[in-house]
């Protein structure tokens, strides 16, 4: 039993995530996690909120709300929603806990007592106009690399770049809208990652399975222009970890926090502390120190292509600084974005769909097949309608459902709802039980590389070896001449839908469930041996026919959301 520690990138605070930001981490990271778990493995599975920072200040005095009140409150929203999507977090936890405020600190102090740590006397934005400095999100000026005129104070959303607020052209506060910015004398704490490029790059360099995706944008950052840069980790603003060195004050340093950048990875850590605290599990650090048995940890963390800069190299920057014994991620797995019919999801004009809006149309299920059978891995790749609703109905409602609901409803009729006895396999049973084992043997290793639309592939190429089978053995006419392997056909069928719902139970959990119930399958193992496996509900086993398990999307249905969604809300 191998122990997988699995994180996602922790979503910011503010506001409620669209279906793109879903498919980029949260979701094919509970996808893994329902997957080793499924396989017998120890999964610790966590995410939190992204608390601190600017986005979540401003969405507070948008919403007229203290900003702590407006983060336990926004909190609560995304828990549930990710509970809707059957995300299974054995902890979803607040970079703003105390555990975080704490480690944070912590580190900040071992980083300074390593040498890591410079304070720099720079010059920033200030407004005057606003009565304070402007840090990050509350500049947006022209990006000095590709002039987009929407950048950010720290990165550009157009060419990804990582920007200082300083670099802007034409700067405008995001507050009042002033251009009469001026520059002020203050000081900040830099991390040295400059001095550490040849370690994060020889350590990068021993990770040759990672994804292209990971390693070429580690790579660029080390590499492009003077290579690494040091990093300001400090900010001039209320809301967040206060700078300390540990417990202690850090002189100069009054009034300000730590950059969100800085706190939110070690949330990764201070997340598996809430968990313990929780009540939830037992010695965090099981997981997290190699000098408590984290070595044997297999850690994998999951997000989104503008994340990686971080997870490459700032945050083992961090950890590795430390020189304290903490467990280094050990694979990374990033997309690319999925767009919305032809542009992009965007919050501020309501375009695409939003995690609450998707539950109020249909049952997670649909949602989850669809993403993470498109998911952006090699490529961006685009939410249609159109080929949503294909999705769901070929793939969902025809293959997968209509299989489990003709076996059920074709014994039921003609064998009452026991598992009827009689027949043995023929050449044709033992040819789609090699063919089946063959398949989930892809599945399997497609799962483990991690390779999500793949792994949708396969599963959903097993669902379809089943309907062949039951359209060539035709039962309904074998019944007429030979009841006997009718019956056994038909038990066949039935060990079928048990089969479906043990390995598809990581992409749909409910219809797994749902199916599990109504062959009454008492244990849910994974297929070892699949001639047995395909035995295991036996003559007189009793079942029920389950219900609906996927609806079709109906066009007229399907052009309504198209319009519903469009945008400009
Ligand atoms: N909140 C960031 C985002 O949504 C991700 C933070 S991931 C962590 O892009 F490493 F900081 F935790
Ligand atoms: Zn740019």
């Amino acid at each position: 039993m191998a122990r997988h520690l699995i994180t996602s990138a922790i979503p910011y605070i503010n506001g409620i995530k669209h279906l793109g930001n879903l498919v980029g981490s949260q979701l094919p990271a509970d996808l893994y996690a329902r997957y080793q778990r499924a396989r017998g493995h120890e999964v610790l599975f966590l995410c939190a909120t992204d608390e601190h920072g600017t986005p979540a200040e401003l969405a507070a005095a948008k919403a007229g709300k203290p900003v702590a009140d407006y983060c336990a409150e926004m909190h609560g929203v995304q828990a549930k929603l990710a509970e809707g999507f059957r995300l299974s977090f054995d902890h979803f936890g607040r970079s703003s806990s105390p555990q975080n405020h704490r480690l944070t600190q912590a580190f900040a102090k071992a980083l300074d007592e390593a040498g890591l740590i410079r304070e720099v006397s720079e010059t920033q934005m200030y407004s005057p106009e606003d009565g304070r400095f402007l840090p990050d999100r509350y500049i947006e000026g022209t990006c000095p690399n590709c002039g987009f005129e929407s950048a950010r104070g720290d990165q550009c959303d157009n060419c990804t770049k990582q920007l200082d607020p300083v670099d802007l052209i034409d700067p405008r506060s995001t507050i009042s809208g002033a251009t009469n910015l001026e520059m002020r004398e203050t000081k900040h704490l830099f991390l040295r990652q400059s001095a550490m490029k040849d370690e994060l790059e020889a350590w990068i360099d021993t990770k040759a399975d990672w994804p292209v995706l990971t390693t070429s944008i580690a790579k660029k950052w080390l590499n492009d222009g003077d290579g690494l840069q040091d990093r300001g980790i400090t900010r001039d603003l209320d809301w967040g970890v206060p700078v300390q060195r540990g417990d202690e004050p850090w002189a100069g340093m009054e009034g300000k926090v730590f950059y969100v950048w800085f706190d939110a990875p070690i949330e990764y850590i201070a997340c598996a502390q809430e968990w313990e605290e929780a009540g939830k599990g037992s010695d965090w650090a099981r997981w997290w120190r190699t000098d408590a048995g984290a070595d044997d940890v297999r850690y994998t963390q999951f997000m989104g292509k503008d994340n990686v800069p971080f997870h490459t190299l700032s945050f083992p920057a961090t950890i590795l600084g430390s020189g304290e014994p903490w467990k280094l991620v050990d694979y990374i797995k990033s997309f690319n974005y999925l767009n919305y019919e032809g542009g992009q999801f965007s919050t501020s004009r309501g375009r695409g769909v939003f995690m609450d809006q998707a539950l109020d149309i249909l049952p997670s299920d649909y949602w989850r097949w669809w993403l993470l059978s498109h998911a952006p891995e090699s490529n961006d790749a685009e939410f249609t309608w159109e080929n949503f609703q294909s999705s769901v109905n070929k793939d969902l409602a025809d293959v997968l459902g209509n299989f489990a609901s003709r076996v059920t409803k074709f014994c039921r009729s003609k064998f009452g709802e026991d598992v009827p006895a009689g027949g043995t396999f023929g050449d044709r049973e033992r040819q789609l039980v090699a063919d089946l084992s063959a398949k989930i043997g892809e599945y399997e290793a497609h799962m483990e590389a991690i390779e999500v639309r793949k792994a949708a592939a396969a599963l959903r190429a097993a669902w379809v070896l089943g309907n062949e089978y039951l359209q060539e053995a035709a039962p309904w006419s074998t019944f007429k001449e030979d009841p006997e392997t009718a019956a056994m056909q038909i038990r066949l069928g039935l060990n079928l839908i048990r089969l479906y719902a043990v390995i598809s139970s990581p992409f749909i959990p409910d219809a797994s469930a749902q199916l599990l119930e109504a062959m009454k399958a008492g244990d849910a193992d994974w297929p070892s041996e699949l001639d047995a496996d395909l035995q295991k509900l036996g003559a007189g086993h009793a079942f029920t026919v389950p219900d609906v398990t996927f609806r079709k999307i109906a066009d007229a249905e399907r052009e309504d959301w198209q319009a519903r969604f469009a945008g400009t809300r």
